[in-house]
């Protein structure tokens, strides 16, 4: 299967596909391909006649220059990966202008304050990218199933709302966080770190459950100032924000209900390079 680097000969070839209940797969990602990514794939071919992996570093949901410039671009050895997987999977490898029209600029989005919080915080202008990016991305490929790794929970609960306020038909499935053997959540930024600091970047999920048994006998402001205390002792690694929020609206937790079902998020810098991570609270 070749790489299509066209909107138009893939949607010609992903009609040529198409009949009666025909399933069209498909999992979009910036490429550096880890683990992670490949494990939506293989979800994604076990529900699907056909999978599409998109591959494209999108320009507009970088609110940081530098960050867009280091990000990994690793096309032949992401090829690579996907043909070891399996070689029927449909990659599409867009240039900037076949996706926008001109500077790519974002289009405006109300995801119901969803953007509001954490990533939206620390990142103006992400979500309008990543939505912009994905609905465009559903044009083109018009997918019956896409998945999404819960590593960037908000980015999937944001996904879902674009979704479900744009009438959209495609089913949104979310996919468990995939981990190195230290529980590092898999990232394509984890290629920037060094050895030590993969290495010693496990406390980030090593504070994740500590917090959690916190929360279990202490509240959300008490278990949050516990995280950020412990991270003022940590010399290598800089917290950038620790919250329990309610899984559907995002909103922080600031009375504990039984009935919602809690999430703690957290972003961390160690040497200018941004990691996250979430895990359920329940
Ligand atoms: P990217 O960071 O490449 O991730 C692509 C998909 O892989 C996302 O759904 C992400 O949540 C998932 N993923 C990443 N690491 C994972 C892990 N350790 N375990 C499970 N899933 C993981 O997210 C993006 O790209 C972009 O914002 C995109 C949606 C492609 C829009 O540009």
């Amino acid at each position: 299967m070749p790489i299509f680097y066209g909107k138009a000969t893939l949607k010609v070839y992903l009609e040529s596909l198409k009949t009666d209940n025909y399933k069209i797969g498909f999992v979009p990602t910036m490429g550096a391909l880890h683990q992670g990514h490949l494990s939506l794939m293989q979800r994604s071919m076990a529900e699907n006649e056909s999978t599409v992996v998109s591959i494209f570093v999108n320009p507009t949901q970088f609110n940081n220059p530098e960050d867009l410039a280091k990000y990994p671009r690793t096309l032949e050895d992401d090829n690579t990966k996907i043909r070891e997987l399996n070689s029927e999977i449909i990659i599409y490898a867009p240039k900037a202008e076949d996706i926008y029209d001109g500077i790519p600029v974002s289009q405006f989005f109300d995801f119901d304050g969803l953007e509001n919080q954490m990533e939206g915080k620390y990142r103006p202008g992400h979500f309008n990218g990543v939505g912009t990016i994905v609905k465009r991305l559903f044009e083109i490929v018009e997918p019956t199933n896409a998945y999404f790794g819960e590593k960037d929970f908000q980015q999937l609960q944001i996904i879902r709302k674009m979704v479900s306020k744009n009438n959209l038909k495609t089913n949104v499935i979310g996919c468990p966080v995939y981990r190195e053997t230290n529980y590092l959540a898999m990232s394509s930024r984890n290629a920037l770190l060094s050895e030590d600091e993969k290495r010693e970047a496990s406390v980030i999920y090593k504070t994740l459950m500590e917090a959690k048994a916190k929360f279990e006998t202490n509240s959300a402001v008490e278990t949050q100032k516990w995280v950020e205390e412990s991270f003022e002792k940590n010399t290598t690694f800089k917290l950038e924000y620790f919250q329990i929020a309610d899984e559907e609206t995002l909103l922080p937790c600031i009375i504990k209900n039984k009935n919602e079902k809690y999430r703690a998020f957290i972003a961390v810098f160690v040497n200018n390079i941004r990691l996250i991570d979430t895990i359920s609270f329940n």
